[in-house]
């Protein structure tokens, strides 16, 4: 665990994730590789707390990060340490969003980078990857196939791989949105977190956050209980979750408009699954329609949230529906990105 910094330093801090540097792993005077990530807002959602009969339900609106999602969080951390190693040039497998992400803090640093992308990928979200001077290489594949051309690339050019849970960074940058919920709510918690899980960084991260926070003991509350949202298109933590194996296996064929979600076989699924049952709380399937409805729903009420996020309004409906979320629960979802990337 990283000396935790003194509550009292951080009014002092500046206005961005890392103004939690002493949870990061930056050293004493280092600058990390920066666009502003972090400091996101935390929105009340009274539409969601009425139809759905809640007293609190919060929005954590990640797609005001740069480049238009949470991935930005990672890889600014990411980033900042492949420069500290030396590294010369990069690389990334991506179902989009972290491509996008990776080239702008490549570009900031100065650093050239190749990104392997399917080539289903939005068109919009690839004409962001370019629009940062990454060289974009499509794939005829998913993300599992984007992830061996991105290592076969980094063994023959000496490339930094900035893979998901292959280096260590990009989690850390990740545990910054559960760092920042916890101040943001007073140094207290929700009850219920619901994420929109592909890969799983995100939500190992909050989890590893909320851990290290109570043993510092910076917060008392307990583990609010998470659950993973998935489409029915690809699913593999939630069949796991529901035949209570310990691993996820490959999901074949894996389809699904929400991009971020279209991960068959996320490395982090052991993790996600502890997390998901230590926490009581577990782990849902929606349909490509109704994640596109939920997102369509926040759009007319103002947000124009990603997919994925729409997957998080409509899994909290299941959750109501099924008796697993109550009344009085403290709520939060995630919007992990921004709709217009979609489009
Ligand atoms: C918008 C969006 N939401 C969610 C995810 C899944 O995130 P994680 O890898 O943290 O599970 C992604 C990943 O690409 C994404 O782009």
């Amino acid at each position: 665990m990283p000396p935790p910094s003194e509550k009292e330093e951080l009014p002092k801090q500046g206005w961005t994730m890392w103004r939690y540097r002493g949870w990061l792993p930056l050293r004493n005077g280092e600058e990390p590789v920066s666009l502003g990530e972090g400091m996101t807002p935390l929105l009340r959602w009274p539409a969601l707390e009425s139809a759905l009969t809640l007293r609190t339900v919060w929005i954590k609106d990640e797609s005001q990060n740069p480049t238009g999602s949470f991935k930005a969080r990672g890889l600014s951390a990411a980033v900042t340490g492949a420069v500290r190693a030396g590294a010369r040039n990069l690389t990334i497998p991506t179902a989009g969003n972290a491509g996008v992400a990776l080239s702008a803090y490549a570009r900031r640093a100065g650093l050239p980078v190749h990104v392997f992308a399917p080539k289903t990928t939005p068109a919009t979200i690839l004409q962001q990857i370019r629009s940062f001077g990454a060289e974009l290489v499509l794939v005829d594949g998913h993300i599992g196939d984007c992830g061996k051309a991105a290592r076969q690339f980094a063994g023959e050019h000496g490339a930094f791989d900035v893979s998901t849970l292959r280096e260590p960074y990009r989690i850390e940058g990740k545990k910054t949105m559960g760092l920042e919920l916890t101040e943001q709510m007073g140094w207290r918690l929700p009850t219920v977190i619901i994420y929109p899980a592909g890969g799983g960084t995100g939500l190992i991260g909050m989890w590893k956050a909320f851990r290290e926070l109570r043993e510092a003991g910076w917060l008392t509350d307990p583990m609010p209980r998470f659950y993973a949202v998935q489409s029915t298109g690809c699913a593999p933590v939630v069949t796991a979750f529901e035949s209570r194996s310990e691993k996820t296996e490959p999901w074949s064929d894996p389809e699904t408009v929400a991009a971020g979600l279209r991960v068959p076989a996320p490395l982090g699924g052991r993790l996600m699954l502890r997390a998901l049952r230590d926490s009581k709380g577990g782990a849902v399937a929606v349909s490509d329609a109704e994640l596109l409805d939920a997102q369509a729903r926040l759009g007319e009420q103002g947000m124009d949230a990603s997919p994925e996020g729409g997957a998080t309004a409509a899994a909290l409906a299941r959750l109501v529906e099924q008796g697993s979320v109550h009344r009085d629960d403290l709520v939060v979802l995630f919007n992990t990105g921004a709709g217009w990337l979609y489009r």
